[in-house]
């Protein structure tokens, strides 16, 4: 029997590793377990810190919920969501708006709204305001009939999802007119923290880190022939637009409230604009996914097997 050293560990796991028949999941996983041995050997990752990963990730495993999806929070905390997100804007055929984060707070259960409708179930005087704009091509051609949905935060720095779940609130989607435009009328956005009460936020407050995001809007646009665009506007003026706890902020996503936007197609109300330029759909893009998932559809996939098929639920217990 040969003798497996700290040096040598490696290469014997890639080696058993190699037989694996899917090519893609034979490059992940080797890559991933380098990685992971050589983060264990630069740190010298003592039995201590290692049980407590493993009770860590347990913990993060424990707190999801059709509601709450503690991974995602993990994923964006540590930058890595930020990241995908970068590397899959790099594989579009031409550069469109740029993606930013969905976040753990997307609904697949959103209603359709007419153009102009409030989103909003309760709008404090003095917060209500327009938001609008343009979805278009590259090239700045209308796309009519797009579709945009939207979500955000009411003034308790809160999501709908996180006070009940079944009540829909600050969310709906919209569909763009024959110039491309969607128009509706919502509360200006809030800068607020992420969920602190978890692993995730423990792991912020010990790394002296203050959890905020800045204020900002969610979208989901699509458009037949195009490819899905994830991102989010981020009002200019928030203290946070730098430092964002989770990485999404942009100065290209940046937009201000207008007090009097003549263009706007909403009147009588603080504006704000936001544009949206969508690139063509590439060979590879609908199998590419999107970083990001309503977090009851993930407890609800089907299990995969190592070559993507989905495997048969085990019977129920008795
Ligand atoms: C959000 O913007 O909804 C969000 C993104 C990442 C973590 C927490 C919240
Ligand atoms: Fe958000």
């Amino acid at each position: 029997m040969r003798e497996l050293t700290p040096e040598t560990i490696t290469d014997a796991v890639l080696d058993q590793m190699a037989t694996t028949p899917d090519a893609r999941m034979r490059e992940v996983m080797a890559a991933a377990v380098k990685h992971l041995h050589a983060f264990a050997r630069e740190v010298n990752l003592t039995p201590g810190e290692w049980i407590k990963g493993i009770e860590f990730m347990t913990t993060v495993g424990k707190m999801c919920t059709p509601e709450r999806q503690e991974f995602i929070l993990l994923s964006d905390t540590l930058g890595l969501s930020a990241l995908v997100n970068g590397l899959h804007d790099s594989t579009a055929i031409e550069e469109g708006t740029h993606t930013s984060l969905l976040g753990p707070f997307y609904r697949e259960t959103t209603p359709k709204l007419p153009a102009g409708s409030q989103i909003a179930r309760t709008v404090k005087p003095g917060s209500e305001c327009a938001l609008y704009g343009r979805v278009t091509d590259v090239n700045g051609k209308p796309l009519a009939n797009a579709t945009v949905s939207i979500w955000q935060t009411g003034a308790d720095g809160l999501y709908d999802i996180q006070e009940s779940a079944t009540v829909v609130d600050y969310r709906g989607v919209f569909t763009t007119d024959a110039e491309g435009v969607y128009a509706l009328r919502t509360v200006k956005p809030v800068g607020y923290s992420i969920p602190m009460d978890g692993p995730v936020g423990g792991m912020v407050k010990a790394q002296g880190r203050h959890g905020m995001r800045p204020a900002h809007i969610h979208f989901l646009v699509g458009a037949p022939g195009y490819r899905e665009l994830v991102t989010a506007l981020y009002l200019r003026d928030d203290p946070h637009l730098a430092d964002d706890v989770v990485f999404g902020s942009a100065d290209d996503l940046a937009v201000d409230i207008d007090a009097h936007d003549p263009n706007s197609p909403i009147k009588g109300l603080p504006s704000i604009r936001f544009d949206l330029r969508l690139a063509r759909e590439g060979a590879a893009d609908r199998a590419s996914g999107r970083v990001g998932s309503d977090p009851a559809a993930i407890l609800k996939a089907p299990a995969r097997s190592g070559n993507g098929q989905s495997q048969q639920a085990a019977p129920a217990a008795g």
